[in-house]
């Protein structure tokens, strides 16, 4: 496995990777019960050069395409330039062997080298995964509207 910056050629392979979302999974990431991503989205996700953002591919040369995206993770700076807002989402079958915490470390100390300082994120109330990994990081949880936010020092 790999982890590397996303490219914008990579929209074809993230399209396939949201895709392959168990619903929930979807639900949790977007707080929408969503279905395909669109093409605006996807661009915005894979070229928009005010998001940082990296995935984690698998390779498997006896498969087609040969590469798998297993994980994808992102900041986008805030008007206040000492924070940022973060969401990651890791595949439902690659959970629980450390990948978003290495992705999270990974985007903790890009955004630190960019000035950033926090790196803040909303998540459903009913999101235990997120709560648990959450509190795995050391971050810090305050109540929102329907939701709770999560804020990491970086
Ligand atoms: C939350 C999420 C990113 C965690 O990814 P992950 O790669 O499984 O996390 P890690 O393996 O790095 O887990 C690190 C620690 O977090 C905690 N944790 C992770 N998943 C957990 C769960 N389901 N329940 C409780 N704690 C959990 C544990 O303390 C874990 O350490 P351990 O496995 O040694 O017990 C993943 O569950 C996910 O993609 N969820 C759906 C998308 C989502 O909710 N995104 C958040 C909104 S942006």
């Amino acid at each position: 496995m790999s982890i590397r910056p996303i490219l914008p050629s990579d929209m074809a392979a993230l399209r396939i990777f949201f895709a392959s979302l168990s619903r929930e999974t979807r639900r949790l990431r977007f707080h929408a019960p969503i279905g395909e991503l669109s093409e605006h989205i996807l661009r915005e996700f894979t070229a928009n050069p005010a998001h940082v953002a990296f995935v984690a591919e698998v390779h498997d040369s006896a498969v087609d395409p040969p590469t798998t995206l297993v994980a994808e993770a992102r900041f986008v700076r805030g008007a206040d330039s000492e924070s940022a807002e973060f969401a990651l989402v890791v595949a439902d079958n690659w959970r629980r062997i450390g990948l978003g915490t290495k992705l999270t470390r990974i985007m903790a100390q890009r955004a630190r080298f960019t000035g950033v300082r926090r790196l803040s994120g909303d998540v459903l109330d009913d999101n235990k995964a997120m709560r648990g990994f959450a509190h795995s990081l050391g971050a810090r949880l305050s109540r929102a509207i329907g939701c709770v936010r999560l804020s990491l020092e970086v």
